[in-house]
C-alpha cells in the first residue's frame, strides 16, 4: 500500500477509536500533533512515514483510562499495523515510539532511541505548553474538579509523581511540576525554538494570573 492511501486509513482508525476521548487527548490532539511533527520532521533527516505514523497513533490507548495499563496502545496499534500488511520493521518501530513517548515513562524502560521519536515526543510536548497547553490544564483541572490556584499550597512544593497523581493540588501547580520543565527537554532544534516562545508566553500567562489575583490596586 502507498503511503498517501495507508496515512488516510490509520486518520480514519484513529478519528473513529478516540470518538468518545475525553478533551486533553481527543482526535484534535492528535491532529494537532501530526501536524507539528510533520513540520519538525522537514528539518531532520527521518522516515516521514513512521513519524507519521507514530504521531496519529501515540495515544490510541490512554493508560490512565486502562487502569495504567501502557501495553495496550502499542497492541491496538501493531494490530492495525498488520491489518494494513505494513512492513514488520515499520511496525516494530511505530510501537517503540508509542511505548516510549510519554512523559512518564511508564511500564516500559526508556531503552529505545530514534530521531522518528525525538520528533513525534517534540510535537506531542508543544502540544502541551503554549496557549494550548493552558487550556488543555484547566481543562484537566477542571475534569478533576480542581482549584485554579491555592496561595496556600505553593505552586513550587516539590512531590513525588505518587503523590502528586493523588493530590488535589492546583492547576497552577501543574506548570511547576510539568509545563515549564518542558522547554529543556526538546529534542530537536526546531522543537526548541518554538518550545522558546510558547514558554515565554506561559510565563506572561502565569505573572498575568498573579497580578490578577491580587486584584487591581
Ligand atoms: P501526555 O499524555 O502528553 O503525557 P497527560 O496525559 O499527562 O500527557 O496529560 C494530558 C494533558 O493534560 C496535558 O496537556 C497535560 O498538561 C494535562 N495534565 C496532566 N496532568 C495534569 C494536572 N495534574 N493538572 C493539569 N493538567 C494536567
Ligand atoms: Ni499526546
Amino acid at each position: 500500500m502507498n503511503n498517501p492511501d495507508l496515512i488516510s486509513k490509520t486518520i480514519l482508525f484513529v478519528k473513529t477509536k478516540l470518538e468518545n476521548a475525553e478533551g486533553g487527548h481527543d482526535w484534535f490532539h492528535i491532529e494537532r500533533v501530526y501536524r507539528n511533527a510533520i513540520l519538525i520532521s522537514k528539518n531532520e533527516a527521518c522516515d516521514t512515514t513512521v513519524v507519521q505514523l507514530g504521531a496519529l497513533l501515540h495515544d490510541i490507548a490512554d493508560s490512565k483510562f486502562h487502569d495504567g495499563d501502557e501495553t495496550i496502545g502499542p497492541k491496538i496499534a501493531r494490530e492495525f499495523l498488520e491489518s494494513e500488511n505494513v512492513s514488520e520493521e515499520i511496525i516494530v518501530h511505530v510501537v517503540n515510539i508509542i511505548a516510549n513517548i510519554s512523559y512518564k515513562g511508564g511500564n516500559f524502560e526508556k531503552k529505545f532511541s530514534s530521531i522518528e521519536l525525538d520528533v513525534v515526543q517534540d510535537a506531542d510536548r508543544l502540544d502541551a505548553i503554549g496557549a494550548i497547553g493552558i487550556a488543555r490544564a484547566f481543562n484537566y483541572g477542571g475534569f478533576k474538579n480542581r482549584t485554579l490556584y491555592d496561595p496556600k499550597i505553593a505552586p513550587n512544593t516539590r512531590m513525588t509523581k505518587e503523590e502528586y497523581k493523588n493530590s488535589d493540588s492546583p492547576t497552577i501547580n501543574h506548570f511547576y511540576e510539568k509545563l515549564l520543565l518542558l522547554k529543556d527537554k526538546m529534542n530537536t532544534e526546531t522543537g526548541k525554538q518554538i518550545a522558546k516562545e510558547r514558554h515565554r508566553y506561559m510565563e506572561g500567562f502565569i505573572s498575568q494570573f498573579y497580578a490578577e489575583w491580587e486584584g487591581e490596586k
